[in-house]
């Protein structure tokens, strides 16, 4: 059953956007059957979150199109899931979310965000047209399998972009989506356990569509594609996909999955860790928990975290 307000809000978009002409608040109100008061609240409401509503003594107009992320603008109902206009970061209501108790696979998207988080220290540029949110999950698998999500959401990614847009990208080492012009996509996880238990995870995901480009080695789809991505569709169909393959296959396969969607597989890798300093060799593939496997000459080393630099070999050792 589809929330009252969102009906609400979906009904006066969609009069709105099928009109030629201004549309009178009492049309608006006989229509739905709410005060005249309470269509220019929702009016008011709608202008607040970023809508271009514009009002004349012949009655309201949409000014634009609408690429917006709200539960009402999607086909059909979205449980658990919450978005905002702005945020600094999804990554903080998440955790606030999460430590509330809120359901498994919650979903919390900002159109904009003002400290949006990258891995390190790093920030994410978060300008209007991206997509950015966190799923929070509640796992069902052990701790040293929490790496699952951070591939197999990489991994589907790839794919689902290639399947609704014929356009190929490929997973870098450990969670980035990059296509020969620069990095498209990134994930960063967080999450609290108790033990070896799960509480919650939180999966940000940033995906650069239509927002401009300000530093070289990033793109977007939008760039990629020449013309402007539906951020719902695409953001519609990534959790279908991500839902469907967390659910039906095993981590060895989504391991499989993400390596054979991979950029990092096969090259020649240097990587800065913290923890493990510096490491060269090939990539040779992740281990079962996760980590990467690099060979230099007779040695094999891993390393779990770290930002690597690459060089594609046509031979690997
Ligand atoms: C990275 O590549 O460094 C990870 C970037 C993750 C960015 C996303 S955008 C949605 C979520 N909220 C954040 O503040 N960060 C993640």
């Amino acid at each position: 059953m589809v929330n009252k307000t969102d009906f609400t809000r979906k009904t006066i978009l969609t009069m709105l956007r099928n009109s030629s002409e201004p549309l009178s608040g009492e049309k608006i109100s006989g229509k739905i059957g709410i005060s005249r008061v309470a269509v220019w609240k929702q009016i008011q409401t709608l202008i607040g979150l970023g809508y271009e509503i514009s009002s004349s003594s012949a009655g309201y107009s949409l000014k634009e199109s609408g690429d917006h992320l709200y539960s009402w603008e999607f086909d059909r109902e979205k449980p658990n899931y919450e978005a905002f206009r702005e945020l600094d970061s999804t990554m903080r209501k998440a955790r606030e979310l999460a430590l509330k108790g809120c359901p498994d696979f919650t979903t919390i998207v900002a159109e904009k965000q003002s400290n949006g988080r990258g891995r390190g220290s790093k920030s994410w540029d978060s300008s209007e047209g991206g997509l950015y949110f966190t799923w929070i999950i509640r796992p069902d698998l052990p701790l040293a399998f929490h790496y699952i999500y951070t591939i197999g959401a990489t991994a589907v990614l790839s794919r689902t972009i290639a399947d609704l847009y014929g356009v190929e990208t490929s997973s870098k080492w450990p969670n980035d989506l990059v296509s020969p012009a620069g990095k498209v996509a990134g994930i960063l996880t967080e999450m609290e356990c108790s033990g070896e238990k799960i509480n919650w995870l939180s999966l940000g995901i940033g995906i650069n569509v239509n927002n401009r480009q300000t530093e070289i080695d990033r793109t977007s789809l939008r760039d990629m594609l020449g013309s402007r991505i539906d951020r719902k569709s695409l953001l519609t169909r990534f959790e279908q996909d991500f839902r469907k393959t967390l659910r039906h296959e095993a981590p060895q396969s989504i391991r499989s999955m993400w390596e054979s969607h991979s950029s990092t597989i096969g090259s020649s890798v240097r990587l800065h860790s913290e923890r493990e300093g510096l490491l060269q060799g090939i990539a040779m593939g992740i281990t079962s928990s996760g980590a990467l496997r690099l060979k230099n000459g007779s040695r094999e080393q891993t390393a779990l975290f770290g930002d690597i630099y690459t060089k594609k070999q046509e031979n690997t050792q």
